[in-house]
């Protein structure tokens, strides 16, 4: 058979409400144009994230149940560390309530003023994290990994040459070298295996530890197996394995590729910082064997790993993405190609090249997206990054909106609305105007700022 179906049937079902297009207007002009201030039961089709907002499988809910919430010595901990082992063999592994959490105590280790700490490219959390210690991230992707239409199949490689040139000329100031998988800014492009193993050896070449942003490392896997010479026959945990030997430690959202609502770990193989960062996790998230979590999360995410790793789910997962892509391509709207693991990236500012970045062609095409459609995805470009610490204003490098999807949580009949929404936008494109800021706050306006339609 041809068709690649979704590997589960639905036992329980969360109703969409469905909304009119007067509506859906009334309530943009409301929340002021920013998607972020809707009320998610307004949203017919929620593709803000990916992030904790996937389906936990039956045999998840029955783990929650098993939780053992004892402060200390739960046997869920013991559960929850023994699954993360089994995929990524590092001899101290941390939970934490996130990702986020789990870079905070990371940086509280090696950060610090005058520090640089080089990646293909950090997530915002991770340069967020890295920047209030006082250091700087750098991303040193590839090339290919910048130019929406380059079909190269592991766009978020690390560019080697220039990650030596980095460690010789930063020497001292580097106090590890990180690599994120996939890279979620760079459009959820793969890192392949020869690139992890690369990094690797030169961070340890200079004596650096190597750290991996984990969050989609299945995802990451499964490309790895579908287009690296000599990994087709490998199995995922096989090629995970792989991935995280050559690495020292590793943070991890959980709400990723764990199939976690919430959850996270760091994860060491150098006791004293072990040691560092549990003295960290106690002060701030919690005990060594919860850290922000309750029991039955850590059983809830044993469990999601043992399930995040099939093969009948990593094919399903990445064809919805690919087949989306196809289709927004067929119409001509400038997607990030190939497709990406977790979301479809379209480049707003070449599509709708009416409207000048200043102007925020991301947030209009968002904006039309569910104006339309209902729909809900995110800008990322003039509106999330243009605001510059100086207090000026400039175009973001990109002006791209992701939408990005929730794992296990829509169909197939929901991927070809979200494609026939595109085919009224396309109608509608000429039409589309652009927006001003009428209000925001100093940091992260995004978030919460308000617009007006020009
Ligand atoms: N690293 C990467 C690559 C991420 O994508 C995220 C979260 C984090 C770290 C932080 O993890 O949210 O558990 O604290 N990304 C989400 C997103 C929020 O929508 O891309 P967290």
């Amino acid at each position: 058979m041809k068709t690649i179906i979704e590997p589960f049937r639905i036992k329980s079902v969360e109703p969409i409400r469905l909304t009119s297009r007067p509506e859906r207007e009334r309530m943009l002009a409301e929340v002021g144009y920013n998607l972020f201030g809707l009320h998610s039961d307004d949203v017919l089709i929620d593709l803000l994230t990916d992030s904790g907002t996937g389906a936990m499988s039956s045999h998840q809910w029955a783990a929650v149940m098993r939780g053992d919430e004892s402060y200390a010595g739960s046997p869920s901990f013991t559960r929850f560390e023994a699954a993360v082992k089994n995929l990524m063999p590092f001899k101290h592994v941390i939970p934490t309530h996130q990702g986020r959490a789990a870079e905070a105590i990371l940086f509280s280790i090696f950060g610090g003023a005058g520090k640089c700490i080089p990646s293909n490219t950090h997530f915002d959390t991770t340069r967020g994290n890295i920047e209030a210690s006082g250091a700087q991230g750098d991303d040193l992707v590839i090339a290919e990994g910048k130019d929406p239409q380059s079909l190269h199949p592991f766009k978020g490689n690390m560019d080697l040459d220039k990650l030596e040139a980095y460690l010789q000329e930063h020497g001292d100031a580097v106090p590890v070298v990180m690599l994120t998988i996939t890279n979620n800014a760079g459009g959820g492009q793969p890192v392949s295996l020869e690139n992890i193993r690369g990094v690797a050896a030169l961070a340890h070449r200079f004596g650096k530890p190597f750290i991996i942003d984990g969050c989609r490392f299945a995802e990451n896997a499964w490309f790895i197996k579908c287009r690296e010479e000599g990994q087709a026959d490998r199995t995922i945990p096989e090629i995970v394995r792989d991935c995280f030997a050559v690495a020292d430690g590793m943070t991890m959202s959980a709400k990723k590729d764990a199939f976690g609502n919430i959850g996270g770990w760091l994860a060491l193989n150098d006791d004293d910082l072990a040691e560092q960062a549990r003295g960290h996790l106690i002060r701030t998230e919690g005990f060594v064997t919860y850290g922000g979590l309750a029991g039955r999360d850590l059983d809830a995410l044993a469990q999601g790993l043992s399930e995040i790793v099939e093969e009948d789910y990593l094919r399903y997962r990445i064809r919805t993405n690919e087949y989306i892509v196809e289709r927004l391509d067929a119409m001509g709207i400038p997607v990030v190609k190939p497709a990406g693991g977790h979301a479809v990236f379209i480049d707003a500012r070449a599509w709708l090249d009416h409207i000048p970045p200043l102007q925020y062609p991301g947030q209009a095409l968002a904006v039309a997206l569910y104006e339309i459609a209902g729909i809900r995805s995110c800008e990322i470009g003039t509106a999330m990054f243009g605001r510059q610490p100086d207090g000026s204003e400039k175009p973001a490098a990109m002006d791209l909106v992701r939408l990005a999807f929730p794992r296990r949580t829509y169909t197939q009949s929901h991927a070809d609305y979200i494609v026939e929404a595109f085919e009224e936008v396309v109608a509608a494109k000429d039409s589309l105007r652009g927006y001003k800021i009428v209000k925001e706050p100093k940091l992260m306006r995004h978030f919460t700022c308000r617009f007006e339609k020009l």
